[in-house]
């Protein structure tokens, strides 16, 4: 069991409950390579995927994630439930627990969106990325991944790279890296920094050129152009010479250093398409992650312990 009752940020999850998810998933990525791929463990249970932003990656591994442990899943976009109709998301909230939803994952454009359903139900929340502010899970994702890989947290050095002001993901993976005794830094223009950039905690470097010999992990972060009318840099071409990951970089790194993306990827912007392509990428293996990390949050948060992961 996590000592917390939602995960709506890193700071809900101590030390030790990473450590547990982590080695919940590597029971469940076990199970995830069987042939039959299905567990009793969260019969009867409901789940509700609440993606009031698009998501591929995070929405499918969710829905996978709670057909493999046998929970009853709802899925809920913005198309298709009646905030298209200007229903607020507190009322959203009230008529989801009325129907006695067990777990709701929230993605919302608004951060504080999670908060705001586990204030108003008594469904456990996870938080499936909220505006600019967390993205918990992903952050769960990246270290199984790195641990899988490197075999082992604590002590490594981990670049992360790129639009970090827009990024729900650093905001998770600063917190989530250091509780693990990783070392973060956050590496990018000084326009795509935040105001404060010293307030997240990690070390701040403004060159990845200087910073990339020390990195084990190269984390590329997607540049959100979605999140902004106009880029604060000359050309996507401009921001790939000095912040993008290509082969000259990859050979100037440590030959052990790892590259990994959140996805969806920029292509020629953050990440040549020889990298993204190269064994030296983790992109995959991260999305594979996330269906084992994503079931073990379930199973922790919804007690399927008595079950048992082996059933
Ligand atoms: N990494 C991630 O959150 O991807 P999606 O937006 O596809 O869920």
């Amino acid at each position: 069991m996590l000592s917390c009752k939602h995960i709506l940020t890193m700071d809900d999850l101590s030390a030790a409950d990473i450590v547990q998810i982590l080695d919940t998933a590597d029971s469940f990525s076990e199970v995830n390579e069987r042939r039959i791929k299905k567990l009793p463990t969260l019969r009867g249970r409901t789940v509700v995927n609440l993606f009031l932003e698009p998501s591929t990656r995070t929405r499918t591994s969710f829905e996978i994630a709670a057909k493999r442990l046998s929970a009853d899943g709802l899925n809920f976009t913005a198309s298709s439930s009646a905030t298209v109709k200007g229903e607020s998301l507190r009322d959203t909230a009230r008529t989801l627990s009325a129907m006695s939803c067990d777990l709701v994952v929230v993605r919302h454009k608004y951060a504080g969106a999670p908060q705001m359903l586990a204030e108003s139900m008594d469904a456990c929340i996870v938080n499936g990325g909220d505006g600019m502010h967390q993205h918990p899970t992903q952050a769960l994702l990246d270290l199984f991944t790195m641990r899988s890989r490197l075999g082992r947290l604590e002590g490594l050095t981990v670049g992360i790279v790129g639009d970090i002001y827009h990024s729900r993901v650093a905001g998770s993976l600063v917190p989530a890296l250091k509780k693990v005794g990783a070392r973060p830094i956050v590496i990018g223009p000084p326009t795509l920094m935040p105001a404060r950039p010293d307030v997240l905690g990690a070390d701040v470097v403004y060159s990845l050129d200087e910073a990339l010999p020390e990195l084990d992990v190269a984390y590329m972060l997607r540049v959100q152009f979605e999140r902004a009318e106009r880029m604060p840099f000359p050309s996507n071409r401009e921001y790939a010479r000095f912040y993008g990951m290509n082969g000259a970089r990859l050979a100037a790194a440590k030959p052990e250093m790892i590259v990994m993306h959140p996805g969806p990827m920029n292509r020629g912007v953050e990440i040549s398409a020889e990298v993204a392509d190269s064994p030296r990428s983790l992109v995959l293996d991260q999305v594979n992650a996330g269906v084992a990390v994503r079931m073990a949050v379930m199973y922790l948060l919804l007690g399927g312990a008595e079950s048992g992961v082996a059933a």
